[in-house]
């Protein structure tokens, strides 16, 4: 499989349909899903077959220009009233990701920031924006990967958790940037360690297959086996992606980040959060204020088991995510700087709004 050929998402070549890598069924199966109703792209988004914060912007990003084709109206009052209805339905999907928000009101500001409101051309326009919006993805992760890269040394051992990698993105993801960034440079004596990333295994299933794919030296590991692993001084430095960073620099990632956050300072290993800047959302003072996702039980009581592994009736609890507090951060990589604490500050420097 080359690792190369792994493409998140992307627009038909006809322009009529959104072609997604069904990641749900990853490691086992290569299958593209051709998508052309609003419904199904919702659905493949709350279901993770395209997921991670970037690639879930990017995806939405092309939605709309699709849903722009499928609006047959030319009176731009009608268009934006029922382009505004799918922006809505499509940002229901998944609520803690900022970038799906992001990349959907860019896609609105090109209707609403038109001079002229000729629909036609407005189509048109919602093309170049969502690929605008996917180039700036290839951009964000080649730049993280440089700054990352550069704090790396020869023999690192470098762990992350669920899957911030090419497959979270269109390009080359934002955790494992430095990582590709570093086989680009020759580098091969690095480690990287995966947590496999309880319960949707995106580590397990995503990252140690891309990974591996691409030639890095990987291990998997289960998630509480990071505590052993970094006691065993194996683990040098520690890269995870994120899916929002409020305004103070807490920042909301996979569940069990946080996790790793608190043994990484336990341990005094480096642990940086690598956030393109549409992920970082200065509207939110802290991380109290991101809203967490809350993901169905059967996640963890049946999926991936030949029988369900836990009783009948029993309450669940399946955050997809939780926060990690800014004072266990030690940098926040984004493709304008690496931002240090105190990161209200780094952020104003960097000129987040
Ligand atoms: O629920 P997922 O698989 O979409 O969660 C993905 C993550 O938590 C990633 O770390 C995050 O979206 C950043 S991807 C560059």
């Amino acid at each position: 499989m080359n690792n190369m050929t792994l493409e998140t998402v992307r627009l038909s070549e006809d322009k009529t349909a959104l072609e997604i890598l069904d990641q749900t069924l990853l490691p086992n199966e290569i299958r593209v899903l051709r998508l052309t109703k609003m419904e199904d792209i919702r659905e493949a988004i709350y279901t993770l077959r395209v997921r991670g914060a970037p690639a879930i912007g990017v995806c939405a990003a092309y939605a709309m220009a699709l849903a722009g084709t499928q609006i047959k109206s030319n009176d731009f009052n009608v268009f934006l009233a029922q382009f505004r209805r799918i922006r809505d339905y499509l940002a229901s999907s998944r609520p803690t990701a900022v970038n799906l928000f992001w990349a959907l009101d860019r896609m609105e500001r090109v209707l609403t920031d038109a001079p002229e409101k000729d629909v036609p051309a407005l189509r048109e326009r919602l093309f170049a924006e969502a690929d605008a919006i996917r180039a700036q993805d290839v951009e964000t992760c080649r730049a993280i990967g440089r700054i990352g890269f550069s704090l790396l040394h020869h023999g690192d051992g470098i762990l992350t958790h669920c899957n911030a990698g090419r497959l979270a993105t269109t390009g080359y993801g934002t955790a494992t940037a430095p990582i590709y960034t570093a086989l680009e440079q020759g580098w091969d004596d690095l480690r990287v360690y995966c947590d496999e990333t309880r319960p949707l295994l995106q580590g397990a299933r995503l990252t140690a297959f891309e990974l591996s794919a691409a030639g890095a030296d990987t291990m998997l590991l289960c998630d509480n086996a990071a505590s052993s692993l970094m006691a065993s001084g194996q683990v040098n430095i520690i890269f995870t992606g994120c899916d929002r960073v409020a305004a103070n620099g807490d920042s909301a990632n996979k569940i069990g980040t946080s996790g790793v956050a608190i043994l990484a300072r336990h341990y005094g290993i480096p642990f940086y959060i690598c956030a393109p800047s549409s992920t970082i959302d200065m509207t939110l003072p802290d991380g109290k204020a991101i809203p967490i996702e809350q993901r169905p039980a059967e996640e963890v009581t049946e999926m991936w088991y030949r029988q369900r592994m836990a009783p009948e009736g029993v309450g669940v609890y399946n955050p997809a995510f939780d926060v990690t507090d800014h004072s266990l951060i030690t940098g926040i990589i984004t493709e304008r700087g690496l931002c240090s604490p105190p990161y209200d500050q780094a952020f104003q420097a960097l000129r987040f709004t």
